[in-house]
C-alpha cells in the first residue's frame, strides 16, 4: 500500500509512468486544444491583448504548461499574426519527451521557463498534479492508501498544512457526523505548482484552465465522493495506479486564485470565470454557415461548419464551456479581459 498521492505521481511521473513513457492526451481523452483551431485563435487573440497591453515589446513569451502533445504551442505558433510572429518566443513545458513530429519554432522543455513577459496557458495542467487523497474518519480526515489494484486502505491523519487547507476550502460541517464516508482532495500541491508558475511571470498573463469546483459546491456537499478519477482510450475508468492511465482529479481554482494573492509580490488582477465567457469576450462566436454556402463554396462551408461545431463544444456549459478560467494579469497598466467577468475576492 502506498500514500494514493505517491502512487498517482508513480503511476503518471515515475519511470514507466502513463505521461513520463510519453503518452499524449490526444490516446485518451479531449481537451480544448484537440477540439480544432478555435481554441488557439482565441488564445493568440488573447496574447495579442497581452502583447499591446505590454507596449508591444521586442520580444514576446507564449508557454504552454503541461503542453501534452505541444498541440497548442504549435497552433499558436502558425496562426499569430505576422506583426507578433517575429517576435515571439514559444514554449511548451512537459515532463514528457518531446513529440516525435517536428515543431518548428517550439522550445520544449521539462521546466518552464525562470522569467516570463508574455501570456503562460496552463490548460488541464493543475488537474493532473498528484494531491492528497483523504476519507473522513472518527471527526478528522485521514490519507488515503492504495495498492497497484486500486484497492484501498484509510492511513494516518493528516499533517496540519493539509488540515488547516481541508478546513478552509473543504468545511463538511454536519456532515461529518452524519457517519458518512465523506472523501475529498487537497488541493495544497495545486496551489504551490501553481504559484510556482505565476511566480515567473514579470508582466503579462497567466491563464490556469481546467475542471473545477468552488467553495460553495464543496461546502454543500456536491463534491462529498471526492473526484479522483481515470481516463483510458477516451472512457472515463476507475482510479488505478497502476500505469496504464491518466489519473485525475477536479481543481479548487479559488484555492489556487487565494494561494497566488498570497505569495505573488507583483501588480496583480485576479478574475475566474468560465471558458465560455473568456471565448464570448475573445470573438469566439458559433456561426452556422448559410445553406447556400454548400453549392458556391463547398470546401468554405466545410471549414465553417467545423468551425461552428468547435466554437459550440470549446463553449457547451456542460463541456468544456464551463471549464474555469483562472487569469492573473501581472504587472500591467491595463486590465486584458473585458469587464463582466466574474471577479474573485481573493
Ligand atoms: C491532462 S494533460 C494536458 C495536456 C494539454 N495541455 C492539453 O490540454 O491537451 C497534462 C499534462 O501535464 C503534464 N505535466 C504534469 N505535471 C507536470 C509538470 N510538473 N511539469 C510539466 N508538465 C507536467 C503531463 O505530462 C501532461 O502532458
Amino acid at each position: 500500500m502506498l500514500d494514493w498521492e505517491l502512487a498517482w505521481s508513480r503511476a503518471l511521473y515515475g519511470p514507466e509512468g502513463f505521461f513520463a513513457r510519453g503518452e499524449r492526451p490526444a490516446g485518451h481523452f479531449r481537451t480544448s486544444p484537440l477540439v480544432g483551431p478555435v481554441f488557439a485563435e482565441a488564445v493568440v487573440a488573447l496574447l495579442d491583448r497581452v502583447d499591446h497591453a505590454l507596449g508591444r515589446p521586442a520580444r514576446v513569451d507564449f508557454v504552454d504548461v503541461g503542453a501534452g502533445g505541444g498541440e497548442l504551442a504549435e497552433e499558436v505558433r502558425q496562426r499569430a499574426p505576422a506583426g507578433l510572429a517575429g517576435r515571439m518566443a514559444v514554449t511548451a513545458v512537459d515532463v514528457a519527451p518531446r513529440p516525435a513530429r517536428r515543431l518548428p519554432g517550439v522550445t520544449w522543455r521539462s521546466t518552464p521557463p525562470p522569467r516570463v513577459v508574455g501570456l503562460v496557458v496552463a490548460n488541464e495542467w493543475l488537474d493532473a498534479v498528484p494531491c492528497p487523497v483523504l476519507v473522513r474518519r472518527g471527526g478528522g480526515w485521514c490519507r488515503v492508501g492504495v495498492d497497484a489494484a486500486g484497492r484501498e486502505t484509510v492511513l494516518d491523519p493528516v499533517d496540519t498544512t493539509v488540515q488547516a487547507w481541508l478546513e478552509h476550502w473543504w468545511p463538511v460541517g454536519e456532515r461529518a457526523r452524519g457517519g458518512a464516508a465523506l472523501r475529498a482532495e487537497a488541493g495544497t500541491t495545486r496551489d504551490r505548482a501553481w504559484c510556482s508558475v505565476v511566480r515567473t511571470v514579470r508582466a503579462g498573463v497567466a491563464v490556469a484552465i481546467d475542471y473545477h469546483h468552488l467553495l460553495a459546491d464543496r461546502s454543500a456537499g456536491r463534491v462529498d465522493a471526492g473526484t479522483l478519477t481515470g481516463y483510458l482510450h477516451g472512457r472515463q475508468v476507475a482510479p488505478v495506479p497502476d500505469g496504464s492511465r491518466d489519473l485525475t482529479a477536479h481543481v479548487a481554482l479559488d484555492a489556487s486564485a487565494a494561494a497566488v494573492h498570497s505569495v505573488v509580490g507583483e501588480p496583480l488582477f485576479t478574475t475566474l470565470t468560465s471558458q465560455r465567457r473568456v471565448l464570448a469576450d475573445l470573438g469566439v462566436v458559433r456561426a452556422v454557415p448559410p445553406p447556400a454556402l454548400a453549392a458556391a463554396d463547398p470546401l468554405g462551408w466545410l471549414d465553417a461548419t467545423a468551425r461552428s461545431g468547435g466554437a459550440a463544444e470549446l463553449t457547451s456549459p456542460e463541456g468544456l464551456g464551463g471549464f474555469g478560467w483562472l487569469v492573473h494579469e501581472v504587472a500591467l497598466p491595463v486590465r486584458v479581459l473585458a469587464a463582466g467577468h466574474r471577479d474573485t475576492a481573493a
